[in-house]
């Protein structure tokens, strides 16, 4: 059964979406604001009063949206996807830091699916396209005792925006900036729902290393000089089972489990 509640004060792309998801779970709670602070607020008050698995909540704007290492998120109304979902998954928290992985993957698979853009990802949590970032992925998890009760997945994705401001000018771009044209954010929500979906059940199923796998494939700057904080070197790869960064620092291969990863000035 599905749950649909919107709270809309003009007609908007986003409307269209539980017309157009092909999911199980994720989305068939539902709920769709004109404007909030957070998705990720509104999502895990909703997972603390007990929503079902898969309740996303998705805002045409964000007075307040939230990115990775305090920062804040440009979410101006109309143009972009801001979406979170609430996943109860039975992991132990320790494992759950590829989530992250796996949901960068899911956005780089619907975005292949429904643009025809191949995206890449910067690990642990930005969609590139073309060196530019167009997606970023927030997961906060909470937990009881040993075990994870919740997680929320919160994703934000640009799409038709034509232009940024700066700063982000240097560094921002979106899937119409990539693409040429505009999108209906409900299609490529429901395409990266259902990718996450299928991530969920293979994660829980399998463990990381199927993703992981996929994940290497399309990781950026692979062979290049990085550095992580203090730490500097050759990207290798991704550890099977964690996710964590392999960066061979010339006396050791270092493995990183937290960080911004950059790319050292040629
Ligand atoms: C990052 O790359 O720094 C993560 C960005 C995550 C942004 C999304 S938009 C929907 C959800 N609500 C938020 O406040 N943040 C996430």
């Amino acid at each position: 059964m599905s749950h649909v509640a919107v709270n809309r004060i003009a007609p908007s792309d986003l409307d269209e979406l539980p017309a157009r998801l092909t999911t199980r779970r994720l989305g068939r709670s539902l709920v769709v604001l004109d404007e909030t602070d957070s998705t990720n607020d509104d999502a895990r008050r909703a997972a603390d009063a007990g929503c079902p698995d898969g309740h996303v909540v998705v805002a045409n704007a964000q007075r307040k949206g939230r990115g990775s290492h305090g920062r804040s998120w440009s979410s101006p109304p109309g143009e972009d996807i801001y979406a979170s979902i609430v996943l109860r998954l039975d992991v132990p928290p320790a494992r759950l830091p590829p989530l992250t992985l796996c949901a960068g993957l899911a956005v780089a698979r619907a975005l292949s699916k429904r643009v025809g853009i191949e995206a890449r990802l910067k690990w642990p949590n930005d969609v590139l396209i073309e060196e530019r970032k167009c997606a970023g992925l927030l997961v906060e998890t909470s937990s009881v005792g040993a075990r994870a009760s919740s997680a929320i997945v919160g994703i934000g994705i640009g799409v038709n925006r034509a232009r940024f401001d700066p700063p982000l000018d240097r560094t921002a771009t979106s899937v119409h900036i990539a693409s040429g044209r505009r999108h209906a954010r409900a299609e490529i929500l429901a395409e990266v729902l259902a990718e996450l979906e299928a991530e969920v059940d293979r994660f829980v199923a399998e463990g990381p290393a199927p993703a992981i796998q996929e994940i290497a494939a399309r990781l950026a700057w692979i062979g290049e000089r990085v550095n992580v904080g203090e730490l500097r070197g050759r990207l290798i790869g991704l550890d099977e089972s964690s996710g964590a960064l392999r960066i061979d620092a010339g006396t050791e291969v270092v493995t990183v489990v937290a960080g911004t990863l950059e790319r050292d000035a040629p």
